[in-house]
């Protein structure tokens, strides 16, 4: 086996870096730092938005023992300025910072915080706060078009397709995601300190060095007084990426009250004051001609967002780099709604448009009798490997994902499998996955030799649970010959050699470029300095194609320009990481029921960095995408915008016991383009499962399901044997 491969078959052999930690409780988080003198609060929400916030009642709340402050509007007007959002060239998750004024855009806003001694007499004051609000109805998301929507893409207006020729079999249907929220185990709780005019942040975060940038901007303070340290992150997916306003606030109240602030975040809270997924809507059709070869797609999806921002969904130009396509007709845009600023979460535009194409391209397999995995077969684009053109390696992911999953034995007929020991009629059903391959940002690290031989390796990257630092670790332990215990990884804190967000499944490749060329140096200087009993090295890694002028905004620490940039005008990204689900599904009519009951994924996102890291992300995908076919919804009141059901224990999704027998192989081919070998792993394996699992779900029953999540009554209303 050559030095650069590794065992994939060793799941226990490479340990992760973090796991010991995480699992003795040893592991710092965010929320775990604190001091004697700290404050605590809890944040306000106004649940009866939109409307006015006319006033704030805290009479009785003052009294509560331990009451120390409320931090509202009124504290904001000297305190906290505004911050540029995203897609302007910012860091913040949207532009409107919620206590500049008395408006409330949404049910849920965050309106104040309030300050006590403890976090108990926190809540408890919280409790006994009354807000008085003037309420006006909510414009939401309804399937008509609504005279709020805005063309995010194409700029320019569409060309019609050409009159059909006969014998076309054609699929013309809607589909529709629900909201997902973002629940990772540890919420957004954070503390903020000042030290004189420096201030101190610790956060769970997946980019430090924007946070950093974004604080400086609102409270108009240099940004090297400012310092964001994640010592550990406890889940992200997209919900850490850029900085949230309550985040400002409470540094912004810790300024004033002159004492470090802790805040205290519990579950429903977490719905309404970061990113979720939005509700989304497409309506797709798609022809196959008389050869068996797709002759048409048209798709227009719409994404719901808030009032203050537009953020715009992507994704609908990948269905032409897999599949070779003769014509299409593709519409993106957003609805401007009373409801909080939508985000990122893995794959946010790949996996809703996949579910969609992956549907209606099991649609026009059953409706013209084609195998659904030939189908696909048939209809690949061409690949080109020295550019990373096309669907590279897409071809052996579906054989093998097939081989793996016994496809061949397929019956084709509704009801035709089933087992007789539990009473479930079965369903196999496939779909593509893809993901593209994002350049990612400038990274830089610095690599450290101690006389006992430890090596540390410093950097301003993120392991959000990914496995950067095992990968890191595991890479420079390689390089340099040395076990990879004898490796620490320094992450999360603004003061370490740049590094970009954590997102796009970018940042631990990038990490373990320079982590690479860093390591490489110390070889070279070890090889010319024998006698060098300690030293420090520098790595770097220029993501390919950035030119002078984006490496000079990368230097800055405003990655996000580029990346944002690249997103909104459709940017092509012509690599990708690929994959394919095989699903069966169990359905018991009896007792109402439906379950995967096991789950295929092969993929190839180019060299493995670390075996159980990549093999977990993938998993992980692919059982989040079961859990939002079947279970997650976040449940809104069409009339309010409010958010129903916000806790964990309302909010549905899987847990250990709903989770099927899974498969996950990688076919750990190196991407020559890219400096470390890989491609992104962290968001692919949710891209398509969805889809999977309805088409697994429609051939057990005939029944398609088009809306996610499934409603039992929309399976057994129907005629289901
Ligand atoms: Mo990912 S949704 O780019 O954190």
């Amino acid at each position: 086996m050559p030095a650069d491969r590794l065992d994939l078959s060793d799941r226990t052999g490479l340990r992760r870096v973090d796991a010991k930690g995480k699992v003795t409780g040893a592991t710092i988080y965010a929320s775990d730092v604190g001091a004697k003198d700290d404050l605590h609060a809890v944040p306000i929400l106004a649940w009866d938005g939109p409307g006015r916030l006319v006033s704030i009642d805290t009479d009785e709340a003052s009294r509560t023992p331990g009451f120390y402050a409320m931090f509202t509007s009124v504290d904001v007007r000297d305190g906290v300025g505004p911050g540029t959002f995203l897609y302007d060239g910012g860091h913040f998750h949207s532009s409107f910072s919620p206590l500049a004024s008395d408006e409330i855009r949404f049910s849920g806003q965050l309106v104040g915080l309030v300050a006590a001694t403890t976090p108990e007499a926190a809540r408890a004051a919280a409790a006994l706060i009354r807000l008085r609000v003037e309420r006006r109805s909510a414009q939401t998301m309804t399937r008509t078009v609504s005279t709020n929507d805005i063309d995010t893409y194409p700029r320019e207006g569409l060309d019609p397709f050409h009159p059909q020729e006969p014998g076309h079999t054609t699929v013309e249907a809607h589909y529709q995601t629900a909201e997902q929220f973002h629940q990772a185990l540890e919420p957004y709780s954070m503390r903020a300190a000042w030290n004189g005019t420096r201030l101190s942040v610790h956060n769970g975060s997946q980019w430090v060095v924007g946070e950093a940038m974004g604080l400086a901007e609102a409270l108009d303070i240099p940004v090297d007084d400012v310092r964001v340290v994640g010592p550990a992150v406890g889940g992200a997916f997209g919900s850490r990426v850029l900085l949230l306003w309550h985040v400002v606030y409470v540094a912004a109240a810790a300024r004033q009250l002159k004492r470090p602030l802790r805040l205290h975040v519990d579950r429903p809270v977490m719905a309404t004051l970061g990113s979720y997924r939005p509700r989304s809507m497409h309506d797709v059709s798609l022809s196959l001609d008389v050869h068996g070869r797709i002759a048409r797609h048209s798709h227009h999806v719409r994404t719901q967002t808030s009032i203050s921002d537009v953020v715009p969904l992507r994704g609908l130009e990948y269905a032409t780099q897999i599949y070779e396509i003769g014509e299409t007709n593709y519409r993106e845009s957003v609805v401007r709604c009373d409801v909080p600023t939508p985000g990122f979460m893995r794959a946010p535009g790949e996996y809703p448009v996949a579910f969609a194409l992956e549907s209606a391209l099991d649609e026009l397999a059953a409706q013209s009798g084609t195998d659904p995995v030939e189908l696909r077969m048939n209809n690949l684009a061409p690949t080109d490997e020295s550019s990373g053109g096309g669907p590279v390696h897409l071809k052996e992911c579906i054989l093998r994902g097939a081989e793996l999953f016994e496809w061949a034995a397929r019956d084709v007929r509704h009801g035709a499998m089933t087992d007789p020991s539990t009473g479930e009629t079965l369903g196999w059903g496939m779909a593509v996955a893809h993901y593209p391959t994002y350049g990612g940002g400038l990274t830089r690290c610095r690599l450290s030799l101690s006389p006992d031989g430890d090596i540390r390796v410093d950097l301003a990257a993120h392991d959000t649970g990914t496995g950067l630092a095992s990968a890191v670790a595991l890479e420079v332990a390689r390089i340099l010959g040395a076990p990879v215990s004898s490796v620490q990884v320094g992450l999360g804190d603004s003061a370490l050699p740049l590094a970009p967000m954590a997102a796009g499944s970018s940042s631990t490749r990038t990490a373990v470029a320079a982590a690479a060329d860093a390591a490489r140096k110390a070889v070279s200087l070890r090889r010319h300095h024998p006698e060098l009993q300690t030293f420090e090295v520098a790595g770097e890694h220029v993501p390919d194609g950035m030119d002078a002028r984006q490496l000079a905004i990368a230097v800055s620490g405003r990655f996000a320009q580029t990346g944002a940039k690249a997103r909104t005008e459709g940017g092509t990204q012509l690599r990708m990481s690929v994959g394919a689900h095989f699903v069966e599904v169990g359905v018991n009519a009896m007792a109402g029921r439906v379950r995967v009951r096991r789950m295929v994924g092969v993929f190839d996102v180019g060299r493995v960095l670390h075996p159980s890291a990549v093999i977990s992300q993938l998993e992980g995908g692919m059982i989040w995408g079961a859990g939002h076919a079947l279970m997650e919804d976040a449940l809104m009141n069409p009339a309010t915008g409010r958010f129903l059901g916000t806790g964990l224990a309302d909010y549905h999704m899987m847990v250990h016991a709903d989770v099927p027998l899974t498969t996950v192989e990688v076919l750990d081919k190196p991407d020559p383009l890219s400096a470390s070998g890989a491609k992104g792993a962290g968001e692919i394996g949710v891209v398509g499962s969805s889809a999977a699992v309805m088409n697994a779900l429609h051939a057990a029953t005939g029944v398609r399901v088009r809306r996610l999540p499934l409603r039992p009554t929309e399976l057994f209303a129907a005629d289901v044997q």
